[in-house]
């Protein structure tokens, strides 16, 4: 376990935790050894549950011999069911194992039954709103975390929920301008907007939680997106957040479940390298520059001009969105099977893969650091010097 720091723990569900939460991260960037090795610590380790099967071998070679939807949706939960057990086990009993499922995807419903069925202790949503979650965890005691990115959408869940009688048990506040990935604005244009500033939305939140008679005990506040120090850390704590969540700081640790190649993307990449695009969910996301995504931006108005509207059969069958861009032929949506290209980057395939990634510098320069330095670094401020890597990366 962690040793001391001078932060109140974050308490979700009666527990006592390192205020520093692992962000989920797909496809496969944060599986079982990251998220079990960041809970070992103390804190909230996170399971991106999307596509999982990459990271097993039989699976994939099963889904190779019958490659039709049901197989691929079956693999998915048979590896996230894995995933849970071997992080649970790595975790040692300590911190929280969360699964984070993204609305958006059409299999949302399964991986939150999987994820309450296989014993884990939240689940963190995002990538939409989590209007039914209380719903489809009905009888189910798991910690629920929504993922937002303003007040309004904080109010508008609170209040839904309180209807339904369940309060979240903490809430994601993630800034569009910082965070990797999918980003929760509707337009590029928009995501620098002033109500996505953290002091405004803590200030915002003030009122709402009065009004609504609830405290930030009842609903932490976590802030994601840019948390790149120990010193950005005690600012957003001591600002009012009980928690902060980190995602690429914890993508190139030693531990992350991606080939070393991803995390060499991701941790020399420069200010310059990293951009925002329409995704085929019809997000915004934030990427690296590398050749396969530079081919596409370079002939993206074209391809949506010419084949945008144009439905196509999904080249993987596991029809993964609810809505895509390439599949249903939605012209202002992206056109690109972002399984395939998600998968190629956790292979280590610089050419052909999709390298998500947060917009701010990370907090070891491009070192490749362990779970417990980062975390040491983010709570205490103490550097330690670097050991050897110990970390091998298998997909099996
Ligand atoms: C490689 C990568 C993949 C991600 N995938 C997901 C995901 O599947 N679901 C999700 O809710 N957030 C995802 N995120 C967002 C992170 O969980 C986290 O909130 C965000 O990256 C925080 O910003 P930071 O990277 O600046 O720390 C991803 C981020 C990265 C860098």
């Amino acid at each position: 376990m962690f040793p001391n720091h001078s932060f109140a723990p974050l308490q979700i569900r009666g527990r006592r935790l390192l205020p520093v939460v692992q962000g989920g991260m797909g496809v496969g960037i944060s599986a079982h050894r990251l998220a079990g090795s960041v809970a070992r610590e103390g804190a909230v380790g996170t399971i991106a549950s999307i596509d999982l099967r990459h990271h097993h071998a039989d699976l994939l070679e099963e889904c190779r011999a019958n490659p039709g939807h049901d197989t691929l949706a079956n693999a998915n939960l048979t590896a996230l069911g894995r995933e849970i057990e071997a992080a649970r086990k790595l975790s040692d009993g300590n911190g929280m194992i969360a699964v984070n499922v993204m609305k958006a995807v059409a299999a949302h419903a399964d991986y939150v039954r999987s994820a309450c069925e296989n014993g884990a202790d939240a689940i963190v949503m995002g990538a939409g709103l989590p209007l039914d979650l209380p719903e489809l965890t009905q009888g189910c005691d798991i910690a629920l975390i929504p993922i937002l990115s303003d007040a309004r959408g904080v109010a508008l869940i609170l209040k839904k929920w309180i209807k339904k009688g369940r309060l979240p048990d903490a809430i994601v506040i993630e800034h569009p301008a910082h965070a990797g990935g999918h980003l929760g604005v509707t337009s590029i244009e928009d995501m620098g907007n002033e109500r996505f500033e953290f002091d405004r939305i803590l200030a915002e939140l003030e009122e709402v939680y009065k009004t609504l008679g609830i405290t930030r005990a009842d609903v932490p506040l976590i802030v994601a997106g840019g948390i790149n120090s120990h010193e950005a850390v005690r600012k957003w704590l001591q600002a009012g957040a009980s928690g902060v969540q980190v995602g690429t700081p914890f993508a190139v640790t030693e531990e992350g479940d991606a080939h070393p190649n991803f995390k060499r993307v991701l941790a020399d990449a420069k200010p310059e390298d990293i951009v925002e695009f329409v995704s085929v969910t019809g997000l915004p996301a934030r990427a690296v520059k590398t050749p396969w995504l530079e081919r596409y931006l370079r002939n993206e108005a074209r391809v949506r001009a010419k084949i945008g509207s144009i439905k196509v059969a999904c080249p993987t069958t596991l029809e993964c969105l609810t809505a895509c861009g390439l599949r249903d032929g939605i012209e202002k949506f992206g056109h690109f099977c972002i399984d395939t290209r998600l998968a190629a980057a956790l292979r280590g395939d610089v050419a052909n893969g999709l390298f998500f990634r947060g917009r701010e510098s990370l907090p070891f320069g491009n070192a490749i650091r362990s779970v417990r330095d980062l975390l040491e670094l983010l709570l205490t401020g103490v550097t330690r010097p670097a050991v050897a890597c110990r970390a091998a990366f298998a997909l099996t």
